[in-house]
């Protein structure tokens, strides 16, 4: 068997063979949306090679249950590149999902602003992203499975419902373009600057890699961020976790609310 089919097994031995439907992948500061799911956590430590991912803010814990009467299994910490220097370091995570039966995933995290319009607080609903990197997690991939189109990645199918979720809830959702920065150290003034040129709306340190892999996989993917903070240089905000952290609540309220009603609406 491989390694994502064990994981499967061992998942299901603990929470139950009901298939799931969707993947949520929880950014920093987001993880209350898994105390809401009615199921069973299971630690990351206790599940063999999944990622270490011990940035704080996040709980590494994959919770399986029912969210809105919908079967979620929701990540509730992430592994990010800058963690271990693999770009690739959510793909057994992620193909475990599969082997459970999902066919889609949706992404959330926290990342700075690049429009004065958009304001901290505020949630994205990404549209396309910006490989700022030039990381990839299928380098090395051998099949020619590795060219995986990336044309509505962020699937439209989604982006509409998540969009008419936000609009039937009464609330702002920006749409916009995502870059993806390695971290772990944040950018630049001149660096935003350079990423705004290139026509980014928001940026962050995860997510891509993901969206990628998810490709990859066949999974369906979206991705909405929080903003927890105007970009370097764009205001006198000071940057740092422990900002991210403090202003991902207000962010993730927006996002719980959109949340809940996309997956009551998929009923
Ligand atoms: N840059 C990169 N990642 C982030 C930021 C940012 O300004 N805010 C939250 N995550």
């Amino acid at each position: 068997m491989s390694k994502s089919a064990d994981l499967a097994s061992i998942i299901r031995d603990i929470a139950g063979d009901e298939p799931v439907r969707i993947g949520l992948i929880l950014g920093s500061g987001l993880g209350h949306l898994a105390g809401a799911v009615e199921g069973v956590a299971i630690p990351y430590s206790e599940l063999p090679g999944f990622p270490h991912a011990g940035v704080s803010g996040h709980n590494p814990n994959l919770v399986i249950g029912n969210l809105e009467g919908v079967r979620v299994a929701v990540f509730g910490g992430r592994a990010h590149y800058y963690e271990s220097g693999n770009p690739a370091a959510m793909r057994l995570p992620l193909e475990t999902l599969c082997e459970l039966g999902a066919d889609t995933v949706i992404a959330t995290n926290a990342a700075g602003s690049l429009r004065a319009d958009m304001p901290t607080g505020s949630i994205m609903c990404l549209t396309d992203h910006i490989n700022f990197s030039g990381l990839n997690p299928l380098i090395g991939e051998q099949t020619d499975k590795r060219f995986v189109p990336m044309m509505d990645a962020y699937e439209p199918e989604l982006r509409t419902a998540l969009t008419s979720a936000a609009k039937g809830e009464k609330i702002e959702m920006f749409e916009g373009i995502y870059a993806w920065y390695s971290g772990p150290s944040f950018e630049t003034p001149a660096e935003i600057r350079a990423i705004r040129t290139l026509g980014a709306d928001a940026v962050g340190m995860s997510t891509v890699p993901e969206v990628i892999l998810a490709r990859f996989l066949g999974l369906r993917a979206a991705a909405i961020s929080t903003i927890t903070n105007m970009a370097a240089g764009m205001s006198d905000e000071k940057i740092s976790h422990e900002h991210t952290k403090a202003m991902a609540p207000l962010g993730a309220a927006k996002l719980e609310v959109v949340l809940r009603r996309f997956l009551r609406d998929l009923k």
